[in-house]
């Protein structure tokens, strides 16, 4: 218990010096135990897996409260127990002790540490802001009930832990209480006040039944308090989604639509091209006919690669194209050679 009432002592000390690192059996100074500054965590010249001894001597740990204690190899098939029902392990982890009753010393936040009040199941705290464990509270290293009414006096503990935050590091005072479930503990007058409801001017968080005053001055909702939307808000994106969907495909479609068009005059100049160079084959087997039935007689040898164009003029899969009035081709050819070829395209 020596080192216990140290800590108390030692913990307003401050000290920059980094966490222990003694090992175990090195000799160490139990008058060194303390809380940090700022943060309010255990420090002892030993490092994290042994704790200084009332003898001064590097110990391993004989208990932990974590279940996965900070310091041991990872799947550590020996570490320390957790205490059993009724004891706890203190903040040295050096081992379990029996619970204390109201009026013991306690360690910061270690409600834990002290003994429920006989009406416990009325008393304690179950919302899981840790206002008490089980209906009892250690507050400035005493235990106690929280069990003070409106009205009465109360003890009030302030902690000003340091915050690190995007605006850079700053004040937090965490501020308990022994009064009931449903009152603070004022820090002016020490006495118990009925906890202000939602939109109540206030100017700390435990004043608020939700905890939370809000930077207006007033108490806000719960900070944990799950965000709903309205059936609006659900509408507005279905209709985002389906509207902008609905865009891309359209565009796409539009896209599509230009490149086909610029497809199809490509192929509508190229089959004019084609047709205009067989008129000209046409012309000139005409004219090589006539010039041929104009020679002598014994020379009347047609020639059989001019009489081979003397077919019908076929332009595959063109002939659509020749119908489509859309499309202006300043065509020469005769309306008799239109045929429809609806196998093709
Ligand atoms: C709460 O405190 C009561 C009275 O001391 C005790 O009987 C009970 O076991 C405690 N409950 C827990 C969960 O510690
Ligand atoms: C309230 O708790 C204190 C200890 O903190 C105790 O001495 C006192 O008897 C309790 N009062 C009632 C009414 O239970």
């Amino acid at each position: 218990m020596k080192s216990f009432f140290l800590t108390f002592l030692l913990s307003s000390f401050y000290s920059l010096a980094h966490a222990g690192s003694l090992a175990m059996g090195q000799p160490c100074n139990p008058g060194n135990n303390r809380l940090q500054t700022g943060t309010f965590q255990f420090w002892s010249d030993c490092n994290s897996v042994t704790f200084c001894s009332d003898q001064g001597i590097c110990e391993n740990k004989g208990c932990r409260s974590d279940d996965f204690p900070f310091g041991y190899p990872k799947n550590s098939g020996d570490l320390p127990p957790k205490c059993p029902k009724g004891q706890f392990c203190p903040d040295e982890g050096s081992e379990c002790q029996d619970i204390l009753p109201v009026g013991s010393p306690c360690q910061l936040n270690r409600d834990d540490q002290c003994e429920g009040p006989p009406n416990y199941v009325e008393l304690t705290d179950t919302s899981g802001r840790g206002l008490n464990n089980n209906g009892s509270v250690c507050l400035n290293n005493v235990c106690m009930w929280a069990n003070a009414t409106a009205g009465m006096s109360c003890t009030v503990e302030n902690t000003p832990y340091i915050v690190y935050g995007s605006q850079g590091e700053f004040i937090d005072i965490v501020s308990r209480g022994n009064c009931k479930l449903g009152q603070y503990c004022d820090s002016v007058t020490r006495v118990c006040i009925q906890n202000i409801q939602l939109n109540g001017a206030c100017s700390a968080d435990k004043e608020c039944d939700s905890m939370n005053c809000m930077s207006s001055g007033k108490c806000g909702v719960a900070a944990a308090t799950p965000t709903h939307f309205r059936v609006w808000v659900y509408i507005l994106v279905g209709v985002g989604i389906i509207g902008g969907m609905s865009g891309v495909l359209f565009g796409l479609y539009l896209t599509h639509r230009k490149q086909r068009e610029i497809e199809r005059a490509k192929r509508a100049r190229y089959w004019q091209e084609q047709n205009a160079f067989h008129q000209n084959l046409l012309k000139m087997r005409e004219a090589a006919r006539a010039s041929v039935l104009s020679l002598p007689q014994q020379n009347r040898e047609l020639p059989e690669d001019l009489l081979q164009y003397s077919d019908e003029p076929k332009a595959p899969g063109l002939q659509n194209f020749y119908d489509t009035s859309d499309l202006d081709f300043n065509s020469k050819i005769p309306p008799s050679k239109s045929k429809m070829n609806p196998g093709r395209f």
